[in-house]
């Protein structure tokens, strides 16, 4: 456990040691263009942001299947692969290291992502309640998707397996798999959406397998301490929230703890949904359980993430929306210098450089 004072103390995280611990979040942003592609405006976004103890990489899908939002990254093809290189190279060279976090969405798709516009798949043909989806053919309302037959289960994690291969040759110093926020992994651990009656089905340790099976499939490819699982035990966001809440995710983390992973990712405040089913999990209730690099998310300002670590209860914090609109975080909280204000959210998934690299930093903004 690393259990030092400061968003500035160094913080190991297997064998690689975190310059500070403000962590860039995972930030869909949507410059990839239909491709998937990754592209020199990413660069400069990544770049920008260079000061952070660790970058994880915006959700980037693993397979066209997996595919749910318009414009994210790819790492399915050897030119996706590719053309990841450039930006994790420029990273290291200025020693940030940089995690892929890998995205299968799930019913969170729409039959026009989908190759001969099947239909998307989940744990159980059970549809997300919410008004619409963003899509290739502009917003459409949700369809029902299709229950995963047990035998297609092997291949989905195999497509895993394949992606980390890819993230591993593309430079990435790891992996976080998205098991949070209602995308696939997630459609499975939950009764919500899981209601299997084979074994990836009804118990929690049924539930769970799909995810154990995906965490064996990418130590196949990188050691544990390379690999992260990110979980959203509070979360209501893609009509998410189950009853049984709170053991489940004791439980995964409690599985969770027997490798040595990189960290694992809560998130843990409530700042982007509340399924309010009881009382929040807090970080404490995750040391309890996980003995490794615990890193929080979620609503965190400075003092609020100092307060989280000097408690013991978080190594490590994940900063989503300040980093959209400070690329110099980092700076900023080091000399308390003070925040630019939010960014407008018809920026979050635009698919340009306006609102995406045109943040100044403190320093920049002081000339002007
Ligand atoms: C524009 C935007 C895109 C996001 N994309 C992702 C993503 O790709 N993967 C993910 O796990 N979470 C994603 N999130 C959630 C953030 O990682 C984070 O949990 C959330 O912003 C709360 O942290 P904050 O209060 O520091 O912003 C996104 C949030 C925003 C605002």
């Amino acid at each position: 456990m690393n259990n030092s004072h400061t968003l500035f103390a160094p913080c190991q995280v297997g064998n690689i040691t975190l310059k500070n611990r403000v962590i860039m979040a995972p930030l869909t942003r949507s410059r990839a263009g239909e491709e998937r592609m990754p592209n020199d405006l990413m660069k400069e976004y990544y770049m920008q942001r260079k000061s952070a103890g660790l970058i994880i990489s915006e959700a980037t899908v693993i397979s066209r299947q997996g595919c749910g939002w318009v414009h994210s990254p790819g790492i399915y093809s050897d030119e996706q692969m590719e053309a990841w290189k450039p930006i994790t190279q420029a990273l290291h060279e200025k020693e940030t290291p940089i995690f892929l976090q890998l995205w299968h969405c799930g019913r969170a798709s729409h039959s026009s992502f989908q190759e001969n516009n099947q239909l998307p798949v989940s744990a159980s043909a059970i549809k997300l309640n919410e008004d619409y989806i963003h899509t290739p053919i502009g917003k459409q309302p949700y369809e029902t998707p299709r229950a995963l037959e047990t035998e297609e289960i092997p291949r989905i994690v195999e497509d895993y397996r394949l992606a980390t291969e890819r993230a591993k040759n593309a430079g990435f110093d790891g992996v976080e798999i998205h098991s949070a926020n209602g995308y696939l992994i997630d459609q499975f651990l939950q009764s919500k959406t899981n209601h299997r009656s084979d074994k990836y089905g009804g118990s929690i340790e049924n539930r769970y397998r799909f995810l154990k099976e995906i965490v064996e499939a990418v130590l196949t490819v990188f050691p544990a301490n390379k690999i992260a699982v990110r979980l959203s035990p509070n979360g209501d966001f893609n009509d998410m929230g189950s009853p049984e809440y709170r053991e489940l995710f004791t439980y995964v983390a409690q599985q969770l703890n027997n490798y040595d992973l990189a960290y694992l990712h809560i998130i843990d405040g409530l700042q982007f949904g509340f399924h309010e089913l009881g009382e929040p999990m807090t970080l404490a209730d995750f040391r309890q359980v996980f003995d490794g690099v615990l890193m929080g998310n979620c609503g965190y300002s400075k003092d609020s993430a100092e307060a989280k670590i000097r408690e013991g209860n978080a190594d490590l914090i994940a900063f989503g929306r300040p980093f959209i609109s400070n690329p110099d975080l980092v700076e900023r909280f080091a000399n308390n210098w003070p925040l630019n204000p939010p960014a407008d959210m018809q920026y979050w998934y635009s698919f340009d450089a306006e609102g995406y690299i045109d943040f100044p930093t403190y320093e920049e903004s002081k000339k002007s």
